[in-house]
């Protein structure tokens, strides 16, 4: 049941001032793990943006928000940071009606797409947000609440000295373990190999989680995973790809 029926232009106006402050009132400088990639909305994207945000769109809010209201009913919430375009995300919430999916993405073109593809494919049990996952996490989702995370193919930061704007970090970890529910899953996937030793040791080094891996490193490519934009890109390039699959066990 949606209670404010309001476009994404309103939720823009509306959207909730993050800024940090030091105690002596100095802006804080975040680290964060995107740059706003340039990339019009187009007209149809805008409009169906504007139409649809009603249905699909969720705004940042300071207190957690109540999923059971938000889609009414009580199936298992798979959240997607960083889906894109998104055409991944849809595909999978289609193929999956006994779950409930949350997107989020910074890119405004890409949740625009996402939603464009929900209407066409009919999709009723997905939710998309516009905003920094990190403060997403922090203020919005409830503790214990989520049945899994999926990060796929997220931004790699090639250089050594912007490998701390890598959203893989133990305390973005930490706090994704604190949202899930038990036994629940995160699910990454990178075609960057650097990338995927450093995802490999922050979930390890988490006493929260336990590898799937037969192999105690990386799981082989799910079936259940469709193909993403980026990971097209990366076999064009012909790079590798590498999944990991833990278990929150406590
Ligand atoms: C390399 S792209 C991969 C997109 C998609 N998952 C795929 O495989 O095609 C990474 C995406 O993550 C988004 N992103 C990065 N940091 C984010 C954050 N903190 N919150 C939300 N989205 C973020 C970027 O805008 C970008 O679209």
């Amino acid at each position: 049941m949606i209670e404010e029926q309001i476009s994404f232009a309103d939720q823009k106006r509306k959207t909730v001032e993050t800024a940090e402050f030091t105690a002596d009132g100095r802006y804080k400088r975040k680290v964060r793990s995107f740059v706003l990639r340039t990339g019009r909305l187009s007209d149809f994207q805008r409009n169906m943006m504007n139409e649809y945000w009603p249905i699909y769109g969720l705004a940042h809010q300071t207190e957690p928000f109540d999923f059971k209201k938000i889609y009414g009913n009580d199936k298992p919430v798979i959240l997607e940071i960083g889906f894109g375009m998104g055409k991944s995300l849809v595909e999978m919430a289609e193929q999956n009606p006994d779950k409930n999916y949350l997107g989020i993405e910074v890119h405004t073109p890409g949740v625009g797409a996402c939603i464009a593809y929900s209407v066409e494919k009919k999709v009723k049990n997905l939710r998309v947000i516009c905003h920094d996952a990190t403060e997403i996490l922090r203020d919005c989702i409830p503790d214990g609440s989520l049945a899994g995370l999926q990060l796929f193919f997220p931004d790699p930061w090639h250089k050594a000295k912007h490998h701390k704007r890598r959203i893989v970090q133990p305390h973005f970890v930490q706090t994704v373990c604190q949202k899930l529910a038990s036994p629940g899953f995160i699910h990454m996937a990178t075609d960057w190999e650097n990338y995927a030793e450093q995802m490999l040791d922050v979930l390890q080094n988490n006493p929260q989680l336990r590898n799937t891996s037969a192999t105690k490193d990386y799981i082989p490519r799910p079936e259940t995973r469709p193909l993403t934009k980026f990971e097209q890109r990366g076999h064009r390039l012909g790079h590798g790809v590498w999944d990991l699959y833990f278990i929150k066990t406590e």
